[in-house]
């Protein structure tokens, strides 16, 4: 059996808490794609503060280990934007590809979120969520989870921080964040997280039980 979810959607919509909700659930194995673009930016920062090579960056993705995706460093804001600014590049994409593919393709029921997985990774998935909220409520909800983990910044530096994130993931030529036709749309700006769980969960049972 092979029971694929994909769930997509802007910075701090949700989707990790809800991918990993439904991963324990249902017991599938479950891949935050987003780390593996911050594994990358992070090795780009250590080679460059201000420029974001292509052909460096490919070359990064290519020896990205598993080691480098356990730091806890990888979630601070500097590392997200710089991997949104390497998830521009189409090579490092490239690189990237296979092996998600392969974490879908796998037996059993998976979980992938990130930006394209609904569109290009897994355009055939069971199941397409698509996580969204405003960009306010999102920009509390990362400064929160921040300051919780000693993470010192603030509330406008963390907004704008998604907001430029936000332009770029949407903008940018090659995958795009944008929600595949077939999406099921989750908007969390007035759920709590438990709400939101249980409708992503229902909408996965739905699909579930008639595969
Ligand atoms: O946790 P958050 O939603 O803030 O970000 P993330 O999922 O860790 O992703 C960090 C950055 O990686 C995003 O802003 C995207 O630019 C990029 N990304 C992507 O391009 N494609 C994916 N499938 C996942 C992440």
């Amino acid at each position: 059996m092979k029971f694929t979810v994909a769930i997509d959607g802007p910075a701090a919509a949700g989707k990790g808490t809800i991918s990993k909700a439904i991963a324990a659930n249902f017991k599938f194995a479950h891949l935050d794609t987003g780390l593996l673009y911050r594994g990358v930016g992070k090795k780009a920062l250590a080679y460059s503060r201000t420029s974001f090579y292509p052909e460096i960056s490919e070359q990064l993705a290519l020896e990205l280990t598993p080691e480098d995706l356990l730091s806890d460093d990888l979630r601070t804001d500097e590392v997200a934007q710089a991997a949104s600014k390497v998830a521009i590049i189409p090579e490092v994409r490239d690189v990237l590809f296979d092996f998600q593919r392969n974490f879908a393709n796998q037996e059993g029921g998976t979980v992938l979120d990130g930006r394209d997985i609904g569109t290009i990774i897994c355009p055939n998935a069971d199941v397409k969520l698509f996580i969204t909220a405003s960009a306010e409520v999102r920009a509390l909800r990362r400064f929160k989870e921040l300051t919780k983990n000693g993470h010192k910044v603030s509330l406008q530096d963390v907004l704008n921080d998604v907001l430029g994130r936000d332009a770029r993931d949407r903008e940018r030529t090659v995958s795009p964040l944008i929600a595949a036709e077939d999406a099921i749309i989750i908007d969390t700006s007035h759920l709590s997280i438990e709400l939101a769980i249980s409708t992503a969960i229902e909408a996965v049972t739905v699909k579930f039980k008639v595969k």
